[in-house]
């Protein structure tokens, strides 16, 4: 079954490790969107992997993972990644890791760029990973950016970087940021890509091929739908569609090749960065805080947490199409005496069950609640869902009901072996 992995809430919600998990019944793993602003973390037989450009199912031998052309690759950064994951034992040759040619290119100026917007920006600031994913996009959207197949051109490609750095440095100055000069970009784009090089092909055909064959395909989303350049909470978002759309597009794969969407949340809500968080709790934060827990993994930055948020759920189940859920880190829950989930948002003294779109209106959403007894138990050792405590079920029935989609996993611990089917 082609399944796409996708985010429900505002990133973080463990997609890395549920895309590891169904790896396993997989043949090809496709990142179609982001850059290595993601950060997914998988836990198999007790080693720990962080994972950014890479697919999540890189750490399975004889699988094929894409890097699809809707993604905005780092080479420097992936060159990084690749050594510190083969570091860890697992390899990754060019048959294991394909990069589309269509991929855009992360330029060492793009993250500068970035910082400078973030500056302009003050108070407003989006508060976003500082890895040049906005401007590298936009550079794509405005025309000028740089694909992996044009480093192939190199006499076309230093052209293109000696113009677009002229242009870089007029704004990096007014910053009082670091200017570059076009041989530094140069040298160390290309010294990474040579690295890369193996790796770089058409991945459209490939796909389509694996497709016809009727193998198994699974998307990997980065971020989510609250997060999402036309869904989230603009513009407090990320520069892609990290949605389900998000993984046609940026693959060249037609919707026709989706048969099932995982969307994956929290047992509760997580935020890093700036932006409205209507069920944003200090009592829960540091209580999560305080077991160790919600540390980003890109940029250690600790995570805000809230209560279960299904307005944003039901919408973005909506927008992805979502076939079945994935509730992870419920063990997160296991003492709590009282749970809250937010049911609709209060603006003006109207209830409304979905978000809105406008910020002033989100400024004033305040949540309102239902509360569920907690199940005072903990859950980390259960290995079917039928094991679960009672009042962990019910709490998982009313969220399903609230958004309206079936429970299909459960996730009980960090660990592979910590996920539960339905
Ligand atoms: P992603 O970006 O969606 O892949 O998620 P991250 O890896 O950034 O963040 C999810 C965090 O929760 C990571 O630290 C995971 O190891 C952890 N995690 C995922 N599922 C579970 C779970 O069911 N229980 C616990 N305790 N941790 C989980
Ligand atoms: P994964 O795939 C959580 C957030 C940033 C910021 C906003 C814009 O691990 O779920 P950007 O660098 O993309 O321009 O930042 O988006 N953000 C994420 N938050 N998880 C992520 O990815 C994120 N990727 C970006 O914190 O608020
Ligand atoms: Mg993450």
């Amino acid at each position: 079954m082609n399944t796409v992995i996708t985010g429900l809430q505002w990133g973080d919600e463990g997609k890395g490790k549920i895309v590891d998990y169904l790896t396993e019944t997989a043949d090809v793993v496709i990142r179609g969107q982001g850059g290595n602003n993601a950060g997914h973390t998988v836990i198999a037989k007790g080693e720990k992997y962080v994972l950014h450009l890479l697919p999540s199912g890189i750490l399975w031998d004889d699988k094929i993972n894409v890097i699809g052309n809707g993604v905005v690759v780092d080479p420097i950064g992936l060159c990084v990644e690749i050594a510190r994951i083969e570091g860890q034992g697992v390899e990754i040759g060019p048959e294991k890791l394909l990069i589309s040619d269509r991929a855009h290119v992360v330029l060492p100026f793009h993250k500068e760029l970035d910082a400078a917007r973030e500056i302009s920006l003050g108070d407003q600031k989006i508060g976003t990973t500082k890895r040049g994913i906005g401007p590298a996009y936009c550079d794509k959207v405005n025309r000028c950016g740089l694909r992996m197949a044009d480093l192939l051109d190199r006499p076309f490609a230093e052209a293109q970087i000696v113009r677009r750095t002229a242009e870089v440095n007029e704004i990096l100055e007014k910053y009082d940021l670091p200017t570059f000069t076009a041989e530094a970009v140069i040298e160390e784009t290309f010294t990474a890509f040579e690295r890369l090089r193996p790796h770089v092909t058409n991945t459209i055909p490939v796909l389509h091929k694996a497709w016809k064959a009727k193998q198994n395909l699974l998307f990997e989303g980065a971020q989510g739908t609250l997060l999402d350049i036309d869904f989230g909470t603009y513009p407090f978002v990320t520069s892609s569609n990290t949605t389900a759309g998000g993984s046609t597009t940026g693959t060249g794969l037609p919707p026709t090749a989706i048969e099932a969407v995982i969307g994956v949340c929290k047992a509760y809500t997580t935020r890093v960065g700036s932006g409205p968080f209507p069920t944003g709790d200090e009592g829960l934060s540091e209580y999560l805080h305080n077991l160790g827990r919600e540390f980003g993994a890109t940029t250690g930055r600790a995570r805000g947490c809230g209560w279960l948020d299904t307005v944003l759920l039901r919408f973005a189940c909506m927008v992805n199409g979502v076939t079945g859920l994935a509730v992870t880190n419920v063990d997160g829950l296991d003492e709590y005496e009282e749970l809250k989930i937010c049911v609709a948002y209060d603006i003006d003294g109207t209830h409304h069950d979905l978000p809105p779109a406008d910020r002033s209106s989100w400024d004033r959403a305040k949540p309102v609640y239902e509360s569920l007894p907690g199940w005072k138990q903990d859950t980390t050792a259960c290995t079917e869902y039928d094991q679960l405590p009672e009042n962990a079920k019910a709490y998982l029935t009313r969220l399903s009901e609230l958004c309206e989609a079936p429970i299909a996993f459960v996730g009980v611990g960090p660990d592979r072996a910590q996920t539960l089917k339905r």
